[in-house]
């Protein structure tokens, strides 16, 4: 089977390569990247004015399943990432049960490959029921498959604890992807503490919640060695500890998520939880140091903490209703209309922070276009301008404040070791 992508403006981060090209796939792997590639084949895909990146991956997703099969499921969860553009999602571990276990591990990837049309990889939880008791079965899960480790939703509290995990996490040479929230500096808040907290009468989550446990990661990545990769950045503290970090050359990477890249407190729509997630997003001063920081690539990927949750769920009032929000088929989108049409970042960021870096995080030979690659490749139409549409969603899960959202830029076609997963029409 032979697939060529004619005339596509190929942004390929590994070779620094952006320029006009043909791709040609034979049996699910890259053959050529390169000019003109004349000859017959299979099937010939026009690209002409499109992007072609290497397939967008998600390290931060939450799929539901087992457990919370109503927010969504791993079929769900995945044709909507595919839609996204994504061709590699990683699925964070709090499900009923916690992923904490060889068994729910391998429940998933099993599932996955029934269901899931794009690659679907699995977090281990850092302790057994994320209870952060008692570490969990790291070594099994990795046994199993498991592409890092994470307590997401939560942080680890006890230190100690914390440092044994990240200890055999550099032993078995898997990344720890980092929530940082201290959890008893939460104390009910349900919203950014700042300006909108005290107009609404909501109390609120300030920065230090997510500072305190940012420089205390990054103190035990020093100390034992191992990959850090902080999840959802959200306050100008963490951007520049993370700059710091890396300036000291420690093995610190660091994500941003769509929303908090592209709304502040000012915002928020007075009581609706569509607005709630945890971190939640900040103040002006805040937004502007996370923009920056993805400019100056002291954060190294873009990943959406897709978080589906039901109506009902969402329908409470902000102080009561779940955290989080999807993004899965929102963050093309967001992306290229708030980061790269506006100038502040060029494609090759982006393919570096939605496709390469991700994959250089997990340590897996993806995120790149080169010959000899699995063809996992995505194409945008950088120009297609649309309204997001909740109702258009896969996702189980309609729950956006970006409902109505004008947006410039989206995925139309999603390849999958050479094969299209998902086609816009
Ligand atoms: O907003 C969030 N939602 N933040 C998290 O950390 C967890 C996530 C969820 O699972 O709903
Ligand atoms: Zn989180
Ligand atoms: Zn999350």
């Amino acid at each position: 089977m032979t697939t060529l992508i004619k005339s596509g403006r190929v942004i390929n981060p590994a070779k620094k390569q952006d320029e006009v090209c043909d791709i040609l796939i034979e049996d699910g792997i890259i053959k050529r990247c390169e000019g003109v590639i004349s000859g017959e084949f299979d099937e010939v895909i026009d690209a002409g004015g499109m992007l072609v990146m290497p397939g967008l991956i998600d390290l931060h997703v939450h799929l539901r399943e087992p457990g919370f099969e109503y927010k969504e499921t791993i079929e769900t969860g995945s044709k909507a990432a595919a839609k996204g553009g994504y061709t590699t999602i990683c699925a964070m571990p709090n499900t009923k049960p916690a992923t904490d276990s060889r068994e729910t591990v391998r429940y998933i990837i099993d599932k996955a490959k029934e269901v899931s049309p794009i690659n679907v990889l699995v977090v281990g939880a850092v302790t057994k029921g994320q209870a952060g008791k008692e570490l969990s079965d790291i070594e099994g899960m990795k046994e199993e498959g498991i592409c890092a480790i994470s307590e997401d939703g939560k942080s680890v509290m006890n230190a100690g604890l914390y440092r044994e995990a990240m200890k055999k996490a550099k032993e078995l040479n898997i990344p720890v992807m980092a929530h940082c929230e201290d959890i008893n500096m939460v104390c009910g808040g349900a919203i950014n503490k700042g300006t909108k907290s005290e107009e609404l009468g909501v109390r609120g989550i300030s920065n230090a919640v997510e500072d305190v446990i940012v420089a205390r990661d990054i103190l035990i990545a020093k100390e034992t060695g191992a990959r850090l990769h902080l999840c959802h950045c959200s306050t100008v503290d963490s951007e520049r500890m993370v700059r710091e970090a890396k300036a000291e050359g420690l093995p610190v990477t660091a994500e941003v998520c769509p929303h908090h890249f592209t709304l502040c407190e000012d915002d928020i729509i007075s009581n609706d939880a569509n607005y709630k997630m945890n971190p939640p997003v900040r103040s002006r001063k805040d937004l502007e140091a996370l923009r920056n920081g993805l400019k100056n690539d002291v954060f190294d990927v873009i990943s959406t903490d897709h978080a589906p949750h039901s109506a009902e769920e969402k329908s409470r009032s902000i102080e009561t209703a779940p955290f989080g929000i999807v993004g899965s088929e929102t963050a093309v989108a967001l992306t290229m209309t708030e980061l790269v049409h506006t100038g502040l970042i060029n494609y090759m960021q982006m393919a570096e922070k939605m496709s390469y870096n991700p994959a250089r995080v997990l340590g897996i030979p993806k995120g790149t276009l080169n010959e000899g690659a699995v063809a996992d490749i995505t194409i945008i139409d950088p120009d297609r301008e649309y309204e997001i549409d909740v109702e258009s969603f896969v996702s189980m899960g309609k729950n956006t404040p970006f409902n109505g959202y004008k947006a410039k830029g989206m995925a139309v076609r999603t390849i999958v070791e050479g094969k299209t997963v998902y086609k816009y029409e």
